[in-house]
């Protein structure tokens, strides 16, 4: 065999050898030009046809020309055997999973207190009863004065007041106040309107009490309203509430701007009655205040307390939301615990 030849095949294996070492593109672009570019080894081997005998070149061009087809098939399978590893690099870097399931978008919801207030106040309107706005910087007056609190009377001491620079302007302590607005707006005309809102007092924080809560008022006047009137509506609003079948229990109070008074509890939720933790042990559940609207009351909101009369009630937005769904602790409504926000 020429020695040329032998050069050839030589070539061939050593090309075949470094092509298997080359580990990236570029590495596989240098070592085309080193083995078959126009400067490379297969080129230089090549040169020395010329010097054979013109009838030994043929077979020997043959080979060489074999063998260049060759390395090219090898470089191809090459580069692009090393564009997939480099791809597959690539996207495990990457890290994405197109198989894993996607995350669920956290969506906000109502407040637990927005929600029982336009629960309360959907069943209200329903039964006929008007929003009606009032304001919560109040002046004494409206506050106290004019729902018949006397100066000094303890009744007055029930409630501790968020006062402003001017005395006599503080943040209302209940929603009743809105009762005065309502009637002068209205009066002699009978009306039915409920005002929902925010309340402060100025109290120690407790499981029971916070500075600042929600109350919907409820005032109904007309010249034949009657104490049964309230006791309907009331029944109505806790069957809706609470659920069919329930029952109410109507307990004496007292109210400065409401004679007679009563306080109302619904049976528990939790154990129809029978007495749990929920109910302390009472079977009832507290939801409101309420009362025949008081003479003075009525003359101070434009009325004629000879010609109309009138109910109302007051009830704490919380306070339903907690009996409603077992809540042990007013402070779970504004300590925006999400665990808490998200439940009820
Ligand atoms: N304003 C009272 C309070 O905050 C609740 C209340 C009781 C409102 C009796 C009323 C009512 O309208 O008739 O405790």
């Amino acid at each position: 065999m020429s020695s040329l030849l032998q050069e050839l095949e030589q070539l061939h294996r050593e090309a075949a050898a470094a092509l298997g070492q080359a580990s990236t593109t570029p590495e596989t672009e240098a070592w085309y030009a080193e083995y078959l570019g126009r400067k490379g080894k297969m080129t230089s081997v090549l040169r020395g046809l010329g010097q054979l005998p013109a009838g030994e070149r043929p077979p020997i061009g043959k080979t060489a020309n074999d063998i260049k087809v060759a390395l090219e098939l090898a470089l191809q399978e090459r580069q692009s055997a090393l564009a997939e590893s480099d791809m597959a690099r690539a996207l495990a870097a990457e890290g994405i999973d197109v198989t894993m399931p996607g995350r669920r978008p956290q969506i906000g919801s109502l407040h637990p207190t927005n929600q029982a207030m336009r629960e309360i106040v959907g069943i209200l309107v329903q039964m006929g009863f008007q929003v009606y706005d009032s304001p919560e910087v109040e002046t004494d007056d409206f506050n106290f004065g004019l729902l018949n609190f006397p100066p000094d009377h303890p009744a007055r001491e029930m409630q501790d007041t968020f006062f402003t620079t001017d005395k006599d302007v503080i943040l209302r302590t209940h929603t009743s106040p809105g009762q005065i607005h309502a009637m002068r707006q209205y009066a002699p005309e009978p009306i039915r309107v409920i005002l929902p809102g925010k309340c402060y007092r100025k109290e120690d924080v407790t499981a029971r009490a916070e500075m600042m809560f929600y109350q919907v008022e409820g005032l109904a006047i007309g010249r034949t309203i009657t104490f049964s009137d309230l006791k309907g509506t009331l029944l109505n609003f806790a069957n809706q509430m609470y659920g069919a079948g329930r029952q109410i229990r109507f307990r004496k109070s007292f109210f400065p701007f409401t004679e007679p008074s009563v306080e109302v509890d619904v049976d528990c939720v939790l154990c129809g009655g029978k007495g749990c933790r929920l109910c302390k042990y009472t079977g009832w559940l507290e939801i409101l205040g309420a009362g025949m609207v008081h003479p003075v009351v009525l003359k101070n909101g434009g009325y004629d307390p000879a010609v109309f009369s009138g109910f109302a009630f007051g009830m704490g937005i919380e306070r339903q939301a907690m009996n409603k769904y077992g809540v042990d602790d007013i402070r779970l409504f504004y300590a925006n615990d999400v665990r808490f926000l998200a439940r009820v």
